[in-house]
C-alpha cells in the first residue's frame, strides 16, 4: 500500500528507553529515525575539542552555526560526524553529558539546532524524531506526539544498566541533575494538550515499543 506522510514526535527524560525505543518504532513503521540528543551532543563535543569556551554564550552560538553536522537517521546506522570527525561513540561519554547543558541552555543555539531539525525532518516522507522538545517545539503538527515516561525509580535502574554501575546515590544525583538542568529550557515532564503520555515504568521494551505502535496506528487522537 502507499504510504502517506508520517511525522512521530517524541519526548522523554533521560533513561526513559525513549531512543531505543523510537528507533524500533522507526524500523517497524519503515521510517527515517531522527536523535535529536546526539545533535546537543556532538556539537557540545566539538565545543571541548575546539576549546570554546562553555560559559561564553555567544561563542557556543557561534560554534553552533558555524558546525558542520553530519547524523544518520537511517535507523539501522548510527552515525553522527561534526566537521568530518566520526563521534558516533565518543558522544555518549560521561564528559560530553557533563557538559551538554551549556548547550541546551543557550537559546541561539536551541534555534539553530531547531531549524535544522526540522530542515531534516522535511527531507522525510516518514520520520521518527526524538528528544525534549519535538512535540512542543520541532513538531507541534506531527501526526503522532509521545510523551514517553518513567518512574525514577525505572529509570535509575534502566541507567545502572546501560552504565554498568551500582551505586545507587551517584546514579540519582545523575538522573535528578541532568533531568533539572535539562528543563530549565523544555518542559518534557508533563504534556501539553494532544501530546499522548506513555507511561513505560511497567512495560518492557516489546510492549513500549507495541503501545507507540498503537498509538501511530491510532492516528494517535489523544484520549
Ligand atoms: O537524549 P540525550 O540524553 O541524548 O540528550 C542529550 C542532552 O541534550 C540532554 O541533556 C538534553 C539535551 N536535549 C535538548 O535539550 N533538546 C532535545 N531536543 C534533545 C536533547
Amino acid at each position: 500500500a502507499a504510504q502517506s506522510r508520517l511525522v512521530v514526535a517524541i519526548d522523554g527524560p533521560s533513561g526513559s528507553g525513549k531512543s531505543s525505543v523510537a528507533k524500533e518504532a522507526a524500523r517497524r513503521l519503515d521510517a527515517a529515525y531522527l536523535d535529536t540528543g546526539a545533535m546537543y551532543r556532538a556539537v557540545t563535543w566539538h565545543c571541548l575539542d575546539a576549546g570554546t569556551d562553555l560559559s561564553d554564550a555567544a561563542a557556543v552560538a557561534q560554534a553552533v552555526r558555524d558546525a558542520d553536522l553530519d547524523i544518520s537517521t537511517d535507523p539501522g546506522t548510527e552515525r553522527v560526524l561534526i566537521h568530518g570527525t566520526d563521534v558516533t561513540a565518543t558522544i555518549r561519554e560521561q564528559f560530553v553529558s557533563e557538559s551538554v547543558s551549556a548547550v541546551a541552555t543557550n537559546l541561539e543555539a536551541r534555534a539553530e539546532l531547531v531549524r535544522r531539525q526540522r530542515e531534516l525532518i522535511g527531507e522525510h516522507a516518514r520520520i521518527v524524531a526524538e528528544g525534549r522538545d519535538i512535540t512542543t517545539v520541532v513538531a507541534p503538527d506531527a501526526q503522532t506526539r509521545i510523551l514517553l515516561t518513567a518512574s525514577e525509580e525505572a529509570r535509575m535502574r534502566r541507567r545502572g544498566l546501560q552504565l554498568g554501575q551500582v551505586d545507587g546515590a551517584a546514579l540519582k544525583r545523575q538522573v535528578v541533575e541532568r533531568d533539572a538542568k535539562d528543563s530549565t529550557v523544555s518542559n518534557f515532564t508533563t504534556a501539553t494538550d494532544g501530546v499522548y503520555t506513555l507511561d513505560s515504568s511497567d512495560l518492557d521494551f516489546e510492549q513500549t515499543v507495541e503501545a507507540v505502535i498503537s498509538l501511530v496506528e491510532a492516528g494517535s487522537s489523544p484520549l
